[in-house]
């Protein structure tokens, strides 16, 4: 039985099986996600879809961080349940330079799949020609930050700074939909300051303009990373019945309990995370098995904890080479091994050493000595 509703279809299923009843009672204002009848099964489930891309019932994101969320990075977290992910910010008038930091970042893998690259500019058609080479390479998809409260780049008018600016948001954001065939997605924050919270009414144009999903982080630019995200607009734009697009929500979700309790508040159609990700690529499928079980997986020991830092350290010179794979590492090991008494020696040794034989066995000594280490 379908009832139309407005835009929203509310629709009831009743399913006979040769052992049992299956009552499934769904509301859905978003015809991305779509049924997908498991006959076998008897079951219905609804998937998250970004145009074809299926996501699944309910996708974790792994946010987009500068020297954050490279390839090595992504890898880890994809193996451990992230659902959607998407390269660091990539400057536009980097890529038409041809910046080797900007094109490096351009960097993705097929194990990565689906993947987003995300690109900012305050020039509609530098972001133009920045779409062009993007498109290129072949993501499966294309992300505009709006959402950027850094000061060298919001000075410029780009990131969150185009959140002063919403007709030129839109107008950008137009052009980069028609320059491209794939699907164009958004990262943005509520708005510049507490009196311009726009993100409402400018979920909806952008979804006008062909926009297919909108990730919020619960913060205005001018909070930066202060105080505590407020997810209520958040929840507005998932509830607004002109949406159809999916909404993910994002900011300060640190743990299963907050994710299962923002998902069920807000109605979001799956999270973004990211801060506490990092050194901790575990978060996305401790989520998942807490909503499906209300049980917690077993935390990574310290043995898990030392094979993802190897696993990490080894991607990163594979990608970077040697010397700067070892660099820009140091700045994991501090969140790997988070929380660990007496760590403070291990540690300095693993960031000070420019020698992979030395790091590599200080970890193997971490590992082979787990019971001399335990978590405060
Ligand atoms: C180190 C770092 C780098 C970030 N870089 C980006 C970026 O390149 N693009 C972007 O859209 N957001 C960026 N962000 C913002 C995050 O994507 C996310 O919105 C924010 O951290 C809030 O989510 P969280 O509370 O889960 O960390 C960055 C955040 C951090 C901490």
């Amino acid at each position: 039985m379908f009832q139309g509703k407005g835009n929203q279809i509310v629709f009831s299923l009743l399913l006979l099986s040769t052992n049992y009843f299956h009552f499934f009672i769904g509301r859905a204002n978003n015809p991305s996600i779509f049924l997908t009848d498991c006959l076998k099964k008897n079951i219905f489930v609804i998937v998250v879809k970004i145009r074809d891309i299926e996501l699944g019932e309910f996708p974790l994101l792994l946010a987009p961080m500068e020297d954050v969320s490279d390839p090595p990075f992504r890898a880890l977290c994809k193996k451990h349940g992230a659902d959607l992910m998407y390269t660091e910010f990539i400057s536009s008038e980097g890529l038409i330079r041809d910046a080797a930091k900007s094109v490096q970042k351009l960097d993705i893998y097929e194990y990565e799949r689906p993947v987003g690259i995300q690109i900012f500019g305050y020039d509609i058609e530098s972001m133009r020609e920045a779409t062009r080479i993007i498109e290129k390479t072949n993501p499966d998809i294309i992300d505009i930050n709006f959402g950027c409260p850094v000061k060298k780049v919001t000075c410029k008018g780009a990131g969150a700074g185009m959140l002063q600016n919403i007709p030129k948001l839109i107008q950008m954001t137009d052009a980069i939909v028609k320059e491209t065939n794939l699907p164009v997605t958004i990262k943005t924050r509520l708005g510049w300051d507490n009196e311009s919270k726009f993100v409402v009414s400018t979920s909806e144009k952008l979804q006008d303009v062909g926009v297919e999903a909108i990730s919020i982080h619960g913060r205005t630019r001018v909070q930066l990373y202060k105080g505590e995200a407020d997810w209520t607009l958040i929840g507005e734009v998932k509830n607004n019945p002109r949406m159809r697009i999916p909404i993910f929500g994002n900011g300060d979700i640190d743990s299963p309990e907050k994710a299962l309790e923002y998902k069920n508040k807000y109605g979001v159609d799956g999270i973004m995370i990211g801060r506490a990700s990092i050194g901790n690529p575990w978060i996305f499928n401790e989520v998942k098995h807490f909503m499906a079980t209300g049980t917690h997986l077993a935390p990574p020991g310290i043995k898990q904890r030392v094979e993802a830092a190897k696993e990490h350290l080894m991607m990163s010179i594979q990608w970077k080479g040697t010397t700067l794979g070892i660099v820009e590492m140091k700045r994991h090991y501090t969140n790997y091994f988070k929380g660990i008494a007496h760590f403070k020696e291990l540690k300095s040794k693993l960031v000070t050493s420019m020698d992979l034989t030395e790091i590599t066995d200080t970890l193997t000594y971490i590992s082979e000595n787990e019971s001399e280490f335990y978590f405060v």
